[in-house]
């Protein structure tokens, strides 16, 4: 199936809702994705695990292949894996949008996100909750999304770390005239959405919020009534 590449458009006024496929029902996948576009989703985020950067283990680039011609929204990989790098290349041609890649994870982050980019994808970096937003401040004009963990990486259904909103606060007003989208990902619910709006938050990444109530469309619904 033929996709256009970087349907993402930056900056956007929307907020993007972006469906976390580590709560779905893997069993049957490719009708969760389907399911949560028909509901209306904006992007599905696909969480990538090594064993060894986080301890968990999920899924690669063929499983982002398999689901690609059951969905025309963007796909957002999430790669939380050591050695970022070696999987740019299969993650795109695999069908990819936007690679998202942790700044914990490569000591040359920079040569990356140029890699993310010539592969055709836009770039995203990545911080877990402990790492200090300086060290991403020298890509900062390089990238076309920074994704703000809100849980320690790893699994879905976490709680959500309180001090993530002033970090992302401060992200916001440091970002000036620069064109990158914020992304949160972990514990995002109906109750901390619109704090997360107001804190300068684009797009909203939610696993258990969404998968974990039968009725896909309400929970998105919840979700952005609270925005
Ligand atoms: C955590 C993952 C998240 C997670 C979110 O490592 O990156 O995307 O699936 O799940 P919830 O929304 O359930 O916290
Ligand atoms: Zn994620």
């Amino acid at each position: 199936m033929a996709l256009k590449k970087n349907a993402i458009t930056i900056p956007t006024k929307r907020a993007i809702i972006a469906p976390s496929i580590l709560s779905a029902d893997f069993s049957r996948l490719a009708a969760e994705v389907a399911a949560v576009e028909k509901a209306g989703a904006d992007w599905i985020h696909v969480d990538v695990m090594d064993g060894h950067f986080v301890p968990n283990l999920t899924i690669g680039p063929m499983v982002v292949e398999a689901i690609r011609p059951h969905t025309k929204l963007p796909l957002d990989c999430h790669l939380m894996v050591s050695e970022p790098e070696k999987w740019i290349d299969a993650f795109a041609q695999a069908g990819a949008d936007l690679i998202t890649v942790h700044v914990e994870a490569t000591t040359h982050l920079h040569r990356l996100v140029g890699l993310i980019r010539e592969a055709g994808c836009k770039a995203g970096v990545s911080l877990c909750p402990s790492t200090s937003l300086t060290t991403i401040e020298e890509v900062l004009d390089d990238v076309d999304l920074v994704l703000i963990m809100s849980v320690n990486p790893g699994f879905g259904g976490q709680r959500f770390i309180e001090s993530t909103i002033s970090k992302i606060e401060r992200l916001t007003e440091g970002r000036a005239h620069r064109k990158f989208l914020i992304e949160v990902d972990g514990g995002v619910k109906a109750d901390n959405i619109g704090r997360l709006r107001r804190a300068g938050v684009d797009c909203f990444v939610a696993g258990s919020a969404i998968f974990g109530h039968s009725d896909r469309a309400r929970a998105i619904q919840d979700l952005r009534s609270k925005l």
